[in-house]
């Protein structure tokens, strides 16, 4: 049976740099659940992380429930019935346009906990600035609907707004932050700096926990926009709280040759379970679990006694290439073409590495392709199925 392994020890060793990063900075660092939002793992995250960033209600919940402390919530759009129950349950609430933040403007104002303070109010801004390259990812883009542009928020009445919310980047460097707060300064500059703003979040995409993650320099970023402006800086990474903390375990199902392919059909779909291989798309690292008597040497994120992991080259590059595809009717759902040191066969593991983020939370019963299991690699070695969903998951889910 498939499943999503992920590793504590890893998750906290990311965790670790996060809160040094928070603590050498100041700024508040929340987990994204947009991109990881397994709760069986917070008791592990929460006394690294100063809260959560939710997408809408379901995920404030999640927060709220599960997580504790600060709750962000941004959303395009807020339901009626929504923005109601948020506003009892988030610390900030940022809203996407001037059109929705006209409409519940005197609902959230007089609401006792914006009265307080305990609930604040913010506007997404669209600083208009791109670094990246992949523009389903980019919210820059000619045409977005993320954000308020600069001209749109001139003369515009912002009486209770105290917050200032931008996100621009995805899995980018600390320069690539540095370069758009400067593109921010320049059109937001004098807001940021006016008293009724208190907090300023730079949303996520920050690959914080990779080593050549320039940590020193979103610091000193944190520490003068804290300085200069008097706000509070809030990041909101997901990605970066899971990088290389788990894999997706598969099983080889049927090996056979086709039209000058040799194909391979493993227990596991692109399109239903790492639908960004296909969206983004990204060639995952592959590896075949051998016994550790055979001493592979890759080091996926996840390793277990008694295996060892062979990596899986390029196509030709190593003696066996075969076309990893999924057990569905969609052509396209391929995971990629890779090569092997020994020839794969029925029942064989193939291990898909650094599947912890935009996975689990992205699944779908595509096909009725079984759900890969959810399993923690607790500290001590011990393995827990924390999720397991059958086919009377699959029928109620379908209406
Ligand atoms: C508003 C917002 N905040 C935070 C994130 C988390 O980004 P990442 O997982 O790349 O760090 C996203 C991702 O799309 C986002 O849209």
């Amino acid at each position: 049976m498939a499943s999503f392994l992920i590793s504590l020890s890893a998750l906290e060793r990311n965790a670790r740099i996060l809160a040094e990063v928070a603590q050498a900075s100041g700024a508040h660092m929340l987990l994204a659940l947009k991109a990881f939002s397994t709760t069986s793992c917070f008791d592990t995250l929460r006394p690294y992380a100063a809260g959560c960033c939710a997408s809408g209600l379901y995920e404030a919940r999640l927060a709220a429930r599960h997580m504790g402390g600060h709750v962000a919530v941004y959303s395009p759009a807020y339901r009626p019935a929504e923005l109601a129950e948020l506003l009892n349950l988030a610390h900030h609430i940022d809203f996407n346009s001037l059109s929705q933040w006209q409409y519940y403007k005197e609902q959230c104002l007089s609401h006792p906990r914006v009265l307080s303070g305990e609930l604040q109010l913010g506007l997404r801004i669209n600083p208009c600035y791109s670094t990246g390259h992949t523009a389903l990812y980019d919210p820059c883009v000619p045409g977005s609907r993320l954000g308020i542009p600069a001209a749109q928020l001139a003369g515009a009445d912002l009486s209770g707004i105290t917050g200032l919310h931008f996100h621009t980047l995805c899995e980018q460097g600390a320069q690539e932050l540095i370069d758009t707060f400067r593109a921010f300064e320049k059109d937001f500059g004098a807001l940021l700096a006016s008293p009724q703003i208190r907090y300023l979040n730079m949303g996520g995409g920050h690959w914080i926990t990779k080593p050549d993650y320039d940590r020193a320099a979103l610091v000193a970023l944190v520490q003068e926009v804290r300085e200069a402006y008097g706000v509070e800086v809030y990041l909101e990474p997901g990605e970066a709280w899971c990088v290389h903390t788990g894999v997706l375990r598969a099983q080889v199902l049927d090996v056979f040759e086709s039209l000058g392919y040799r194909h391979a059909i493993l227990d596991v779909s692109a399109s239903a379970h790492m639908p960004d291989v296909l969206e983004m798309p990204y060639r995952p690292d592959v590896y075949a679990v051998r016994p550790a008597a055979e001493g592979a040497e890759g080091t996926p994120a996840v390793q277990l006694p008694g295996e060892s992991y062979a990596p899986a080259g390029e196509p030709a590059e190593l003696p066996h290439t075969y076309r990893l595809g999924a057990p569905t009717c969609l052509a396209g759902d391929v995971i990629g073409d890779f090569s092997f040191s020994a020839p794969l066969k029925v029942g064989d593991v193939i291990l898909l590495d650094d599947m912890t983020h935009y996975t689990i939370v992205k699944t779908t019963h595509f096909n009725g392709v079984p759900h890969p299991a959810v399993q923690l690699l607790q500290p001590d070695g011990q393995i827990s199925t924390v999720c397991r969903l059958d086919y009377a998951d699959f029928e109620r889910r379908l209406g």
